[in-house]
């Protein structure tokens, strides 16, 4: 066994699912779990508070058709992150009036948007404006930077002062200036401090949104963003929604006895809900060693153009060989898997949170033509990857 990561297990496939699912679509494959996306929603859904919540599905972790018709299917609304994810929604059956849209480029539709029903959030003072010169007298979101953020690599780390993400939290006056300027009335305050978040960050965080709305007297809905953990690999921790909702609600049951206003509640969770939900099969397509004092590297017909996460943020993805043939697993053997990419930064098992350090996994002996599924792809690898890198065609995504 490795000294660093345990060897891992499949989550929600068989061994024989997967040779009877590469024999039947090829590999490289994406495999989205009903099952693995239900089970997350629902384990939210559960959680019982006082305060109503809101759940919008942060469609950027996964806009499959079929996931997001699953999710509107699962009663939650959408985060989307662009206009064209609006489109997505909407022709997936999403209400208009269901989806917020808290985006980083105004779209070019956006009058056209508005008017289907969608909801904006203005994420700087020029968005504030603009939204105001084409609606005003609407209801109007911002979001603000709280001053604090968290998330599980700076890349990720969505607030405080080296991200340039919302209106920074100390210029609420000249928020309110624009505001009345065009008449908008400031319905919903929204924060995301990062993926990955610190729970006692995340928690200080809701401390400091209720402070804000003290000041924001119109304001009747506050949106805490995502950034909710989960274990990917089995020495990792997911976050605990039995723990982090109730504790938002006991400060929203507080704020409101104190302030005599009722305030609902949002989130936007993307990785918690995807993560777990999808795997991508792929095969091991050669061997190459580098002498007794290399390695032994896998490489695999997926990689960056797959699953960038590794690459970009160190990333950790559970490994699991599965024999062709239905063989009895070979012993053990440290190996650097890699993608099918012409670039050395197209490996997958990198140190946490460094790329640019290989860190052999512990798998059992592999041949040409065994299988490897990479597991807690639900989230940010369909979506967010080195599409048509070398000219290799985008991978299959189904539904199981
Ligand atoms: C505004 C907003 N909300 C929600 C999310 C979802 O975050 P996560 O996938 O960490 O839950 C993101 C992710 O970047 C975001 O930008």
């Amino acid at each position: 066994m490795s000294k660093l990561a345990p060897l891992e297990k499949l989550k929600f496939l068989s061994e024989e699912n997967v040779r009877d699912l590469a024999t039947k679509h090829g590999t490289p494959i994406y495999v989205n779990s009903r099952a693995m996306f239900t089970k997350q929603v629902k384990s939210i859904q559960g959680v019982v508070t006082k305060t109503p919540l809101t759940i919008r599905y942060a469609m950027k972790a996964n806009h499959n058709h079929d996931v997001l018709k699953l999710i509107h299917s699962l009663g939650v609304k959408i985060d989307a992150s662009s206009g064209y994810e609006v489109e997505e929604a909407i022709k997936c059956g999403f209400a208009p009036e269901d989806i917020l849209l808290t985006s980083q480029e105004l779209p070019k539709n956006l009058k056209e948007l508005v008017k289907k029903g969608i909801q904006f959030n203005a994420t700087s003072f020029h968005q504030l404006e603009e939204y105001g010169a084409l609606f005003p007298g609407h209801d109007v979101t911002v979001r603000i930077n709280p001053g604090v953020g968290s998330g599980f690599d700076r890349k990720v780390t969505t607030a405080g002062v080296s991200a340039g993400f919302g209106i920074w939290h100390e210029y609420l006056d000249r928020v309110f200036e624009t505001s009345k300027k065009y008449n908008l009335r400031i319905n919903r305050l929204h924060t995301h401090i990062g993926a990955g978040s610190d729970v006692e960050v995340w928690k200080n965080v809701i401390d400091i949104n209720l402070k804000l709305l003290e000041q924001m007297p119109t304001v009747d809905i506050v949106n805490v963003g995502g950034g909710f953990k989960v274990a990917r690999m089995s020495d990792e921790k997911t976050t605990d929604m039995n723990d982090v909702l109730p504790a938002l609600d006991a400060k929203l049951i507080e704020f409101s006895a104190r302030t005599g206003r009722t305030i609902s509640v949002e989130i936007e969770p993307g990785t918690y809900i995807a993560a777990p939900s999808a795997a991508i099969i792929c095969e091991v397509i050669d061997t190459v060693d580098t002498g007794k004092n290399g390695y032994t590297f896998i490489r695999t017909n997926t990689g960056m153009n797959d699953l960038l996460r590794p690459a970009l943020y160190g990333a950790q993805h559970p490994l699991i060989a599965v024999s062709r043939n239905d063989e009895v697993a070979k012993p053990p053997k440290e190996y650097i898997v890699i993608g099918h990419c012409c670039e050395s930064g197209d490996a997958i098992t990198v140190a946490p949170g460094n790329s640019e350090e290989l860190m052999p996994r512990t798998l059992p002996t592999v041949e040409i033509g065994d299988y490897i599924v990479i597991e807690g792809c639900g989230a940010y690898c369909a979506s967010m990857s080195a599409k048509g890198y070398n000219g290799f065609p985008e991978t299959l995504e189904i539904m199981i």
